[in-house]
């Protein structure tokens, strides 16, 4: 649970001192008033990372050269500064109580489920998305998750240079192994972790009268995966199989005995209801996993929603500390008792 955030610079926001409910906040202001970089900040509070910068000097402030995100929670100070590109200096520091992080060290102390206009495009939009959806879950409960992801990207950066350069260069393929091993370790790692995930989240399939599942579309590696494909991927000069290349199906109960694919027959409302069901599911994974309740952040999704699927979002609201933007005022007289913020 977060107590307060302290923006300096940060988009924005030249200063800023928010103090949140324990239980609910709702955020109001009209567009580009800021509420969605409000969530950015905390999101880059729990995770290290921006969920929508493509580079992270973007979250500084169009004419500042520094900027701190600070946040309170119960016996624990979280910060991190962003600086721009000046020789010598760390672009971006993160802080536990004022010492120093690694990032897989600092994200995971403030747990957040995080849903937003984008996730509404989860069921049809590219694997890549889905993807995100597993990492940004299970980095936040498992530190060996974080080291793994990170141990297998920069791991896979190497071998398709090297790929690259045997074809280009022709080089040996002795050098091959040392990456394949490193891959091989970690993505068994990260594709046991997901299948786990992927089975927590189909262990309670029900919301709102209808049923979902989700199934694993695995790119398995292995040593034998990556023999068969070794030709081909000189030639493409990229690395072909790998949990880079995992993706997950939605498929929803159409009667008793059959499931069909959500993305190819489902109408644009059950979609929406599957998605639903699956950030549900997200929250309590994170419950599961931790013990914590994690803060959910909800960025402008009650005016993208009709009724059935704001009543779902409606009756998890009081079970954790939730955070609330919305543009639309009206939507306030719908959240008793909650502490307004006006933008
Ligand atoms: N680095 C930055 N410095 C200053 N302002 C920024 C920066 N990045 C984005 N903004 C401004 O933030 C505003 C958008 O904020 P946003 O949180 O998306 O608004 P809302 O969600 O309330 O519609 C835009 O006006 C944009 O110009
Ligand atoms: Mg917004």
């Amino acid at each position: 649970m977060i107590n307060s955030i302290n923006l300096q610079n940060f988009r924005n926001f030249k200063k800023k001192v928010i103090d949140f409910s324990e239980k609910l906040t709702v955020i109001v202001g009209p567009n580009a008033s800021g509420k969605t970089n409000i969530l950015e900040s905390l999101y880059l509070l729990s995770s290290g990372k921006s969920f929508k910068a493509q580079i992270e000097e973007e979250m500084i402030g169009y004419t500042a050269e520094i900027a701190r995100i600070s946040g309170k929670m119960i016996g624990l100070d979280l910060e991190a500064i962003l600086t721009r590109d000046v020789d010598g200096w760390p672009k971006k520091r993160l802080l536990v109580n004022g010492v120093p992080k690694r990032l897989i060290d600092f994200a995971g102390n403030f747990k957040v489920v995080l849903f937003g206009p984008w996730d509404l495009d989860l069921v049809t939009e590219s694997p890549s998305l889905r993807r995100r959806f597993l990492d940004s879950t299970l980095s936040q409960v498992d530190r060996e998750y974080r080291r793994a992801i990170l141990s297998y990207d920069k791991g896979l950066r190497q071998r398709n240079r090297l790929l690259f350069r045997i074809r280009e260069e022709g080089i040996s393929r002795g050098q091959l192994l040392f990456w394949n091993q490193l891959l091989i370790k970690n993505g068994d790692y990260i594709s046991g972790r997901r299948e786990e995930l992927i089975n927590f989240i189909n262990s309670k399939k029900d919301i709102n009268n209808t049923k979902f599942e989700i199934s694993y579309d695995k790119s398995s590696i292995s040593e034998g995966r990556l023999k068969q494909y070794v030709e081909e991927e000189i030639a493409a000069g990229t690395t072909l199989v790998g949990p880079h290349r995992d993706d997950f199906l939605f498929r929803i109960q159409v009667n008793k005995k059959e499931t069909r694919d959500l993305a190819t027959y489902g109408s644009r409302g059950e979609q929406r209801m599957g998605i639903l069901w699956l950030k549900l599911r997200e929250l309590a994974f994170v419950e599961d996993k931790t013990n914590e309740n994690p803060t959910l952040l909800l960025d402008d999704i009650f005016s993208e929603l009709d009724h059935p699927h704001r009543d779902v979002v409606f009756s998890v609201v009081g079970n954790q500390q939730t955070i609330i933007t919305t543009a639309d005022e009206h939507f306030i007289k719908s959240f008793k008792n909650s502490n307004l913020i006006k933008l």
